[in-house]
């Protein structure tokens, strides 16, 4: 079997676990779950960031040791990780013992070499970002007082230290970057990488002297490896560094390291070249997700608009989290989270597309075969498979590969897109085959089974397919219908299937409640909304609707009336063509309050990338419609001439977003 080491950054504890880390967290679970799906042995590490100048002052703060604070917030993690339901092999803690050892031993290794020497350093320390200023050869100058990464005013730091020989490293990194095009993901961050390391590199200052908070350096007290240093050797200490035993052969290199863009830098150009010094092999890959956003801001301690996960679990199952998570954000854009997309997405999939197609199924196997297929005369027999059915079939092979084509390529929302319209069509599938009118006629009993044993074999095979981001719900999907089979491939085995009833697989979430935990009964208005048109999933003309004219008036209306229409400015963040559409965009926009999706019939005349970044105007409180298969959640403006042209009027771009017209 071959083997799959994947890891998760190694979290500060000096701040409690927020949506950010879980979704770090939650990518690199259902990456594990979906290599292993694939035939790998996995080996998936996280762990907590312990040492250094950030956490010394916070527990200081506190009134606590740095090791009391760690001990505490430890806890926090590994709580949240069993409640999400997180699988991962082992956490590590930087104060750990061996881990500790393991960073002295790398440490001498890399001075023996020559590529760690003694000097002294002049320099501005941002404490925020644990990070030198000067070390990324920035002009000097004021410039330097401001951390590039944060903002935040840095300090003008004069201390004897060792330096890592970083400026050896330059041509050796270009060089790794040519040969390995695809060590970062998405490309974009690895041109990042590339002109960041043009720039030129200086040595590194690896150790301080004014932190105590550390692994004091080997050879000299006076000293601590700087904590960059000694988090990212987590990553070898974990398995085995210390011993280089046959765990550490079969695991490193790792295969795959996840993060966000923030600390690209460290593990892009710092990380390899330590390695190098080292003689080991460097990680085969890295993967750069995008930034969540609480409301359009950067979600930080520091602004303090982190979201806690935990009033999310309040009300959703781990399972409806990660799929949210993994469907809303593609990797390397930002996602933006907000409640309402969260409770559109969950209620739309989850419960009204996946719930219901397993519920109805189950419904009508036990309704019309008594929760058993029997393959006798009281059943009709060998079941009938028509061209529809094996329509069904061959749809799923199309679908299978294609999933995992785009699973391998960590391309989660495309992949769930993709297969939710395959759940679109098994609900189609449903209609069109009318179980409820072949059940009243006896002759057609074998018809009935072919269709509900391909639904339930289709329901058995899709679910395997999305085990490993909503792995609670595909175990109890199994056991409704009494399937041991977890492997991918069509579900063609078994021609009995006992149907167990289940609890409702998404219970819908009482909106009501969910915002009643929301400060200040954010988003009240946009809520109600959604609600509707999830209660009535209608289907309307894609025409706009025009507005009945007030009796005896000429067609003019009052101010009254014009008001109650709400246009706002929103910016389109993102734009695709509709799947099952040729005239319809889907856009996705953000409103000032919230992230919504729009689908918009323009597509003949505007492509994605005309509409991508612009601010366009919006009705906001238009009843939300399905459309074709998309709940478009408002209407964007736009003029038509006679032969029903659109053209999209662009609001400058200095227009704030969610400015009100009127
Ligand atoms: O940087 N959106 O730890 P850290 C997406 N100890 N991901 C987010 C996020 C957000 N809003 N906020 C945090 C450190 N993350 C070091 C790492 S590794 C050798 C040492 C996730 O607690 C994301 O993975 O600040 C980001 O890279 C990481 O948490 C930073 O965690
Ligand atoms: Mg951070």
């Amino acid at each position: 079997m071959k083997k799959f080491y994947v890891t998760t950054p190694i979290y500060y504890i000096n701040d409690i676990p927020h949506i950010g880390h879980a979704y770090t967290t939650i990518m690199a679970d259902v990456i594990k779950r979906y290599k292993k799906l694939t035939g790998h042995e996995v080996f998936f590490l996280t762990g907590t960031d312990e040492h250094g100048q950030k956490i010394e002052e916070s527990a200081l703060k506190q009134g606590i040791t740095p090791k009391e604070l760690a001990d505490k917030v430890v806890v926090r993690f590994k709580e949240l990780w069993k409640t999400l339901n997180i699988d991962y092999d082992k956490f590590i803690r930087t104060t750990d013992a061996y881990h500790v050892e393991g960073v002295k031993k790398i440490f001498q290794k890399v001075m023996a070499k020559g590529d760690i020497y003694a000097g002294e350093y002049e320099g501005h320390y941002c404490v925020s970002c644990e990070s030198f200023v000067t070390e990324m050869a920035e002009d000097s100058g004021e410039k330097n007082k401001i951390c590039p990464d944060c903002g935040k005013i840095t300090r003008t730091v004069t201390e004897k230290c060792y330096f890592f020989r970083l400026s050896a490293y330059q041509d050796k990194l270009l060089k790794f970057y040519a040969e390995n095009p695809g060590f970062i993901i998405p490309r974009s961050r690895m041109n990042e990488v590339v002109s960041f390391v043009k720039m030129g590199l200086r040595d590194l200052s690896v150790t301080r002297s004014t932190v105590k908070w550390g692994v004091s350096v080997p050879g000299d007290e006076t000293q601590t490896v700087y904590v960059w240093f000694d988090a990212l050797t987590n990553y070898i200490t974990a398995v085995d560094y210390n011993t280089e035993d046959a765990t550490f052969k079969k695991l490193w290199p790792a295969d795959l390291h996840i993060m966000a863009k923030d600390i690209l830098k460290f593990h892009a150009v710092y990380w390899p070249a330590f390695l190098m010094a080292a003689d080991l092999p460097v990680p085969k890959q890295e993967l750069i997700h995008g930034w969540w956003l609480k409301d359009e801001k950067k979600m930080s301690k520091s602004t303090g608009n982190v979201l806690d996960p935990h009033i999310l679990l309040k009300h959703f199952n781990s399972d409806a989290i990660k799929y949210f998570m993994m469907r809303e954000a593609p990797i390397g854009a930002d996602g933006n989270f907000s409640h309402q997309g969260f409770i559109t997405r969950v209620n739309t999939d989850l419960s009204n597309d996946w719930g219901n197609l397993v519920s109805r199924t189950g419904g009508m196997v036990e309704k019309y075969f008594k929760n058993e297929f029997k393959n006798d005369a009281t059943d009709g027999g060998d079941a009938l498979y028509g061209e529809k059915e094996t329509a069904v079939k061959t749809a799923y092979f199309q679908l299978e590969k294609e999933a995992l084509e785009l699973f391998d390529g960590y391309q989660f929302n495309r992949g769930l897109e993709r297969i939710f319209e395959y759940i679109n069509d098994l609900n189609k599938y449903i209609v069109e085959s009318e179980p409820w009118t072949l059940a009243k006629s006896p002759e057609k009993r074998a018809v009935l089974a072919g269709v509900l044993k391909t639904l339930v074999r289709a329901i058995l095979s899709v679910n395997v397919l999305l085990s490993p981001v909503i792995p609670e719900t595909a175990e109890k999907i199994r056991g409704i219908f009494n399937s041991n089979d977890a492997g991918l491939g069509w579900k063609e085995t078994g021609e009995r299937f006992g149907i167990n009833k289940g609890e409702p697989l998404f219970p819908r979430v009482d909106i009501d409640e969910f915002f009643a935990d929301e400060p200040a009964g954010k988003n009240k208005k946009e809520k109600k909304v959604t609600e509707q048109a999830q209660e009535k999933q209608v289907e309307p003309k894609m025409e706009t609707p025009q507005p009945q004219s007030p009796e005896g008036t000429d067609g003019l209306i009052g101010f009254e009336d014009f008001q109650k229409v709400k246009m706002v400015v929103a910016m389109v963040v993102d734009a695709e063509k509709h799947p099952n559409a040729d005239k319809l965009l889907k856009l996705t926009v953000d409103t000032g309050t919230d992230t919504r999706t729009l689908v918009a019939g323009v597509a003949k005349f505007y492509a994605p990338e005309d509409l991508k970044g612009k601010k366009i105007i919006i009705v906001k409180n238009l009843k939300p419609a399905k459309l074709r298969g998309i709940l478009s959640e408002g209407m964007i403006l736009a003029a038509s001439d006679a032969d029903g042209r659109p053209y999209i009027p662009i609001i400058p771009e200095e227009t704030p977003v969610g400015a009100i017209l009127k």
